[in-house]
C-alpha cells in the first residue's frame, strides 16, 4: 500500500515537472512566433558588446573605476540634459573611487531643488552628497513637450530593464543609421517620421531620441582618454550598468565563496557519513 502511494506521489511530481517544462517551452515558442509575425522584425538587430568587452562581464568580474568615472562624465555632460537618474545619490559616487572632498565638490556642481529659508518658497541650491541626482524636467508633461512627445526614461535601472542591458545601451548609442534600402522598399511606412530617428537596435526601429553621441571629442575626458563616439558609448553603458547594479561584482564574488563553502560542507558531510557508518554491517 505504502509503495503504491509512493509511486502515485512520484508520478504526481513527474506530471507537475513536465507540465511546468511544457508550458515554459510553449511560451518560448510563442515568443518566436510573435517575432516572426511582424516582418519588419527582420530588420531589427541583436545588441552586441563593444569589441574589448567589459571587466565586469564574465565569471570573475571587476569594476574598471577609470571607465566608470568616464561614463559618469558622459552622463553628466550629455545624457543628463534629458535623462534623470532617480535612484542614484551623489554620495554613491564614492564607489567610483572619488574621495570625500571630490564627491562634495561633484555634488555642489549640480543644481538641485531646494527651499528658500527666508521666504519658504521653492528655489534651487547646489547639491550635497546626500542629495539624489536632480531631474532635468519639472515633470513628465514638460519632458514630453521638450522631446517630441516622448518622455526620456529614467536611466538608473535601464540596463536591467532591457534585454542584453549593457550591450543594448552600447549598441543603441552607436547604432543610428539610415534605414536599410530593403526596409524602405518593403515597408515605406517604417521610414522615420518627423522627430524620429532610425535605429535597428530599438524595438520598433524608430525612436524619438536624436543620436546623443555624434562627434569624437564631444566630451573632454578628465583622464585624457581619447573620447571617440565608440569610447563614450562604451563608458556610459558601463556607468549605467553600475547604477543599475552597484553590487554586481560583490554578488558574483559572494557566489563563488558560497559555492566553495558548499563544496567544503559536502566533502565534510561525506567524510562524516563514512565515519558514522564505518562499523555498521548489513543485516540481510
Ligand atoms: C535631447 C534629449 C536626450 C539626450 C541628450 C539623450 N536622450 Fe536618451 N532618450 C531621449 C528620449 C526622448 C527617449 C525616448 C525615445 C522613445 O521612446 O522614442 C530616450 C530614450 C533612451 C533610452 C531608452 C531606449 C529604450 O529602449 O526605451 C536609452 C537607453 C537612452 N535614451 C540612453 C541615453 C544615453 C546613454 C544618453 C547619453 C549619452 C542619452 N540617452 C541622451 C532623449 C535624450
Amino acid at each position: 500500500m505504502i509503495r503504491l502511494v509512493g509511486i502515485l506521489v512520484g508520478l504526481g511530481f513527474t506530471f507537475v515537472v513536465l507540465l511546468a517544462f511544457g508550458s515554459g517551452a510553449l511560451t518560448v515558442m510563442g515568443q518566436g512566433y510573435l517575432v516572426e509575425e511582424t516582418a519588419e522584425h527582420a530588420f531589427h538587430e541583436e545588441a552586441h558588446m563593444p569589441a574589448g568587452g567589459y571587466s565586469f562581464d564574465g565569471l570573475m568580474p571587476s569594476w574598471d573605476l577609470a571607465q566608470l568615472q568616464r561614463g559618469y562624465q558622459v552622463y553628466k555632460e550629455v545624457c543628463s540634459a534629458c535623462h534623470s537618474l532617480d535612484y542614484v545619490a551623489f554620495r554613491d559616487l564614492a564607489e567610483l573611487g572619488y574621495s570625500e572632498a571630490e564627491v562634495k565638490a561633484e555634488a555642489a556642481s549640480w543644481v538641485v531643488p531646494g527651499i528658500n529659508p527666508d521666504t519658504g518658497e521653492a528655489s534651487t541650491r547646489p547639491g550635497m552628497p546626500t542629495d539624489y541626482f536632480p531631474s532635468p524636467y519639472a515633470n513628465d508633461i514638460a519632458a514630453a513637450a521638450a522631446n517630441n512627445n516622448a518622455i526620456p526614461p529614467d536611466l538608473s535601472l535601464m540596463t536591467k530593464a532591457r534585454e542584453h542591458g549593457t550591450a543594448y545601451v552600447y549598441s543603441l548609442l552607436t547604432g543610428y543609421q539610415a534605414p536599410a534600402a530593403a526596409l524602405v522598399e518593403e515597408f515605406p511606412d517604417s521610414v522615420p517620421g518627423p522627430g524620429l530617428h532610425h535605429n535597428p537596435y530599438f524595438a520598433n526601429l524608430n525612436l524619438a531620441m536624436a543620436p546623443p553621441l555624434t562627434s569624437d571629442g564631444q566630451v573632454t575626458y578628465a583622464d585624457g582618454t581619447e573620447a571617440s563616439v565608440e569610447q563614450m558609448a562604451t563608458d556610459v553603458a558601463a556607468f549605467l550598468t553600475w547604477t543599475a547594479e552597484p553590487s554586481l561584482v560583490d554578488r558574483v564574488r559572494l557566489g563563488w565563496i558560497v559555492m566553495g563553502f558548499l563544496l567544503f560542507a559536502t566533502i565534510l558531510a561525506w567524510l562524516a557519513k563514512k565515519q558514522v557508518w564505518a562499523n555498521a554491517k548489513r543485516k540481510d
